[in-house]
């Protein structure tokens, strides 16, 4: 075995698997306001930005080849109310952020996470009922906010609740008013993480407030569950489906490969970036080495789209190539510097 990994160019002509720009994702968090661009400490290198300051990144993130976005809301608490009418509003920060990006940033796909924990004001993912999360109560604002996304130019919404029928009813609401362009990522297979901390700590300012989503987002124990929700998803119409998240749950992504003959995305979760950082700092592990070997291994197990807060780094290191034909052989010059 050991003729074919003597020497880097065997090594590259008899790879199976590549990382590029191409595969990845960027996520952006928009806040109110004007000239604000603050670091998520747990997130090194991603900011809470304005939409002025958010402008000036996603240009950034284009020109290092960067195609999609997938941008969160961030609102004022003032603004949060138990019907998460935030979510909608015509003049939203989400919505104002897309209409500023699609005429500002035209070419970059803009995706629009669909969610309300963003927008209520115990941050739970819809509307509650003696602590229970409604479903089509829920899903009824999940399209309006879906439909709104649309309205201001988004290119394709991703449905974060976990909800039952999520898929179908956002379908039928984008095609009834004229979205039928607008594509679908579904988040098909969530699981009830405890990786999402530092999203909702620091990203989003959602912490609940009491209880937890074990109601609606998958049990992490289970894998034949994954493969119906995300075959329901697909017969719903979703576009591309997504596993979430990805390094512990490589299994579901490998499953749904075979599975099914769908786009495939998985979403580099917050938590999976924060352990890596702090083993870093920590002085154990090399941050950008690990960093590329994860994301090597996410295409390796199937995914063909990468969610990561790594996006516009690993474009950085890549600097200016499309593909990573061989992470080992980056120069450190491209590695030093950038954080991964
Ligand atoms: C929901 C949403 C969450 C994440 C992405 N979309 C939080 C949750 O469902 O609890 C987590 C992402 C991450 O941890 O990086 N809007
Ligand atoms: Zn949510």
């Amino acid at each position: 075995m050991r003729r074919l990994r003597q020497n880097a160019a065997f090594r590259r002509l008899v790879r199976e698997t590549t990382l590029g720009v191409d595969d990845l994702l960027q996520p952006f968090f928009v806040v109110p306001g004007h000239g604000i661009k603050e670091e998520i400490s747990s997130l090194p290198g991603n900011y809470h930005l304005s939409i002025d300051c958010l402008i000036e990144e996603t240009k950034k993130a284009q020109a290092l080849g960067v195609p999609a976005i997938l941008l969160f809301g961030v609102p004022e608490e003032a603004d949060k109310d138990l019907y998460a009418s935030g979510a909608y509003a015509p003049h939203g920060i989400v919505q104002e952020a897309v209409r500023a990006l699609k005429s500002n940033v035209p070419d970059l796909l803009v995706t629009t996470d669909v969610c309300l924990c963003e927008y209520t004001p115990h941050s739970h993912c819809g509307v509650l009922k003696d602590g229970y999360l409604l479903n089509d109560e829920s899903l009824e604002i999940l399209a309006k906010t879906a439909v709104s996304h649309a309205e201001a130019g988004s290119d394709m919404v991703a449905p974060a609740a976990m909800l039952d029928g999520q898929i179908a009813t956002l379908r039928g609401a984008l095609d009834s008013n004229g979205f039928q362009n607008v594509a679908i990522m579904a988040y098909s297979a969530k699981f009830a993480s405890k990786l999402y901390e530092p999203f909702f700590k620091e990203g989003t300012q959602s912490a609940l407030k009491s209880g937890n989503k074990k109601t609606h987002q998958m049990p992490f124990y289970n894998s034949d569950e994954a493969m119906r929700e995300i075959a329901l998803d697909i017969e719903e119409g979703a576009d591309i489906v997504m596993v979430k998240p990805a390094l512990f749950y490589l299994d579901i992504v490998y499953r749904a490969r075979q599975q099914f003959q769908m786009p495939l995305a998985v979403y580099n979760v917050s938590g999976e970036m924060a352990m890596i950082d702090a083993a870093a700092r920590l002085g154990r592990l090399d941050r950008n080495r690990i960093m590329f070997e994860a994301l090597a291994c996410m295409k390796r197990a199937g995914a063909d789209v990468i969610i990561t807060y790594a996006a516009m780094q690993v474009a950085q290191c890549l600097n200016g190539k499309r593909l990573c034909i061989d992470a080992e052989s980056l120069p450190e010059a491209a590695m030093s510097g950038v954080n991964v």
